[in-house]
């Protein structure tokens, strides 16, 4: 079995709630590999970050998007770092993977105060448009379509993509 279609993008893209929208209009299962590394190691990602470092964490993430890549059939979505790894890049290819675009004002108003997400604990606005800069050239990579998300609603998005994705 292989993913209907893998989402990817930066934090405030969208991924998950774009993604339970659109596993429901397609009726298949959604997967975050965010939620599921959180279920294996037993604890939330900012404490993986603390205890075990952010190396532990993308090992853990190179794992578990491996093992979905492989055997799960519905939506999946990817953390924002999880394209660094060139083993990901390298899996993502032949999969139908939608980059889920977003500009520096919309992805920081989505984000918030960062709260869950250790990248943005200091500096977030910062740190936030240098990640934004510097992955934007790996999403477009890895993606077999791209759909801006800036102003619009999940809903939108998902209705967008699943379009696209019957259209073949
Ligand atoms: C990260 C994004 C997060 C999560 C972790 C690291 C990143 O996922 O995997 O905090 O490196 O951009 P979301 O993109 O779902 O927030």
């Amino acid at each position: 079995m292989a993913p209907v279609c893998v989402l990817v993008g930066a934090m405030g893209a969208g991924k998950t709630s774009t993604g339970t929208e659109l596993a429901d209009l397609l009726g298949v299962e959604f997967r975050d590999t965010d939620a599921e590394i959180e279920r294996v190691a037993g604890k939330p990602i900012p404490e993986i970050f603390v205890d075990d470092g952010e190396d532990h964490f993308r090992a853990l993430e190179r794992d578990t998007v491996a093992g979905a890549l492989a055997e799960f059939g519905g939506v999946l979505a990817l953390g924002g770092g999880a394209i660094l790894a060139p083993q990901t890049r390298a899996a993502l290819a032949g999969h139908p993977v939608v980059y889920l675009s977003v500009e520096f004002a919309d992805a920081m108003k989505r984000v918030g105060l960062g709260a869950g997400r250790p990248l943005l604990a200091i500096n977030p606005r910062a740190t936030l448009k240098h990640l934004l800069d510097q992955r934007r050239p790996l999403y477009q990579e890895v993606a077999t379509l791209t759909v801006v998300t800036d102003g619009r609603t999940p809903q939108e998005v998902a209705a967008e993509i699943a379009g696209a994705l019957k259209a073949g």
